[in-house]
């Protein structure tokens, strides 16, 4: 009970007659940074959404520190899990400084002084290393700049949990690694944090990989080890592979294989910085 931060278990999600998640399990530990990659509708999206509590799967369950997300209320669920969605949803009129103070006097209980806002605010822009930026109108902003800003939105709360559903997607090669850098940067402060992505370059930062297809779970373990499971040099090739067969096949390799067994076992990673949880 309650070995991760957060875990799912066995999430099963239909929608308009399709089998969106087929059952899928998988935990997270503080400090730990996953990437969850897949073919375009594969589920990942759906599957990040479950485990942030915006849907509710048919059957299976979601926990945080060993209690179901269904059992909490709204508020102290948006405050411990954090979702940055793939579409900005910030107004861009607004600079970015003022954004971040609008989004944390909607968001923090009434009665919050204005310097618990301030210096929440000057966290956050520091934690998406865009001080210098904190005068310039969101729509200015370029785009790696501006998901950084969304990030920020998800940041105010000090949420433990950090989902991000591609927040590299239209990113440069230079800008996607800075995000994922950003992204580990985050866990190593003692958050959890899974992105989904179709960008492999940056796979190495993380601390595990997850692939799905079809709804199924593929791979669940180091991102390394996945290169051997799917008997592939690249990361990329990963795609290609998972076209070969069928996804039911691939779920139960997967799934009898010792790999699935150490990945769930895994104990909790040692934080990496010495600062332990981020505040
Ligand atoms: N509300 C819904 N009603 C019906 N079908 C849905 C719904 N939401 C998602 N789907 C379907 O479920 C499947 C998985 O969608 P999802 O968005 O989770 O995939 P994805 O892996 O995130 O894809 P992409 O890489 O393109 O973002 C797709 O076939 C999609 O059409
Ligand atoms: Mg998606």
């Amino acid at each position: 009970m309650g070995r991760f931060l957060l875990e799912a278990r066995d999430l099963r999600y239909a929608r308009g007659g399709t089998q969106i998640l087929a059952g899928v399990t998988v935990g997270l530990h503080a400090g730990e940074f996953g990437v969850l990659l897949g073919p375009s509708g594969s589920g990942k999206s759906s599957l990040l959404r479950c485990m942030a509590g915006i849907v509710r799967p048919d059957r299976g369950e979601v926990l945080l520190d060993g209690r179901p997300l269904s059992e909490r209320d709204g508020v102290s669920l948006a405050r411990a899990v954090g979702m940055v969605p793939q579409d900005d949803i910030i107004h861009t009129q607004l600079r970015l400084r003022d954004a971040l103070e609008y989004a944390a006097r909607l968001r923090f209980p009434a009665g919050t002084s204005e310097q618990e806002i301030q210096s929440a605010v000057d966290r956050v822009l520091s934690a998406i290393e865009l001080e210098h930026r904190a005068r310039t109108r969101i729509k200015k902003l370029s785009g790696g700049q501006r998901k950084r800003a969304s990030m920020g939105i998800e940041l105010l709360c000090a949420p433990r949990v950090l989902f991000l559903d591609e927040p590299t997607s239209g990113l440069d090669p230079d800008l996607e690694s800075t995000t994922m850098k950003l992204l580990r940067k985050l866990a190593d402060e003692g958050r959890g944090v899974l992105t989904t992505t179709h960008s492999t370059a940056s796979v190495e930062l993380a601390d595990f990989l997850l692939v799905v297809v079809a709804g199924h779970l593929a791979y669940g373990g180091p991102p390394q080890g996945a290169l051997e499971h799917f008997g592939v040099s690249d990361h990329d090739l990963i795609f290609k592979a998972l076209r070969k067969g069928e996804p039911t096949a691939w779920a139960r390799r997967y799934a009898q294989s010792p790999r699935a067994r150490s990945f769930a076992q895994r104990g909790p990673r040692a934080l990496r910085a010495a600062g332990g949880r981020a505040g």
